[in-house]
């Protein structure tokens, strides 16, 4: 069932994701991660976003918004550490001409993300999860960071929020966002870092047909998977890619991507854009 609003929706929006911005001093010897220049790879996209017509209702970045534990892996980062990357985050999204709503992945940090941005957070280690309306649907954000791990899960005090909020909404077409993937993409060394709890997360999930889309970030790659009714997006990154075919990591410094989503009735279709790499201002 939808309600008359959504029958007549009509609008789009974009989720990018793993974005990666990183402030801080390089490891010796990190070669890929000195090659990448992720900040300038999130200002081509934001420009691609803000030149598109019709413009995007909302953006929503997918996780692992920044991440300087990459600079040097034998540290251990603190909230004070991550700030200045958070910062840099904000300056670069400035221009960007829409709302920005904001997912937490497996290499961001609580404490540092909610100080700056000043998010209303009761407690520096608060997960960040809610949930908005867009024209008669609903979306919603999950938080599926475990702090140290490379892999997700959706803790018992969210799913119940989840189970309320969907409850809640049972009238609505819904989208979730969700870092960490659900099902296996077939990438081995990704899979083994997805959300540890998806069966319990799916089963919510399905027991609300209004909801249909789950789309992730974290694998640096698109890829679509369908069943029964229930489709999982996973969406290239802003930052770097993950090769779709290599069973050990291999990373490549880009193209710059995000996903486009257009929203008509309460049927949703999608793309993935990949900017011209050795182009980045030719849209
Ligand atoms: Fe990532």
């Amino acid at each position: 069932m939808t309600t008359l609003e959504a029958e007549n929706a009509d609008f789009s929006f974009v989720h990018f994701t793993d974005t990666h911005i990183m402030v801080g001093e390089r490891a010796q010897g990190s070669k890929l991660v000195s090659q990448m220049d992720t900040a300038k790879a999130l200002e081509h996209v934001i420009q691609a976003i803000n030149t598109l017509d019709p413009k995007p209702a909302f953006a929503v970045l997918g996780g692992d918004l920044v991440s300087p534990d990459l600079l040097d892996q034998s540290k251990v980062w603190t909230a004070d550490d991550y700030e200045p990357s958070y910062r840099l985050l904000k300056q670069v999204l400035t221009p960007l001409t829409c709302p920005a709503y904001m997912l937490l992945g497996n290499h961001d940090h609580r404490e540092a993300f909610h100080r700056v941005m000043q998010t209303d957070a009761s407690r520096p280690e608060c997960a960040h999860y809610y949930s908005f309306d867009h024209q008669g649907h609903h979306f919603i954000a999950l938080d599926s960071l475990v702090p140290g791990e490379p892999g997700g899960s959706i803790d018992a005090v969210q799913l119940e929020w989840l189970r309320a909020d969907l409850a809640r909404h049972a009238d609505r077409a819904t989208v979730v966002f969700v870092h960490h993937h659900l099902w296996p993409i077939g990438v081995r060394w990704m899979d083994g870092m997805r959300l540890k709890n998806a069966d319990e997360l799916e089963a919510l999930l399905r027991s609300h047909p209004q909801l249909q889309w789950v789309i992730c970030g974290h694998v640096h790659q698109d890829q679509h998977i369908e069943r029964d009714g229930l489709t999982q997006l996973t969406s290239a990154a802003t930052s770097f890619q993950i090769s779709k075919v290599s069973q050990t990591p291999k990373l490549f410094t880009g193209p710059p991507s995000f996903r486009l989503v257009h929203v008509k009735g309460d049927s949703l279709s999608t793309r993935v854009i990949h900017l011209h790499h050795n182009q980045p201002d030719e849209f």
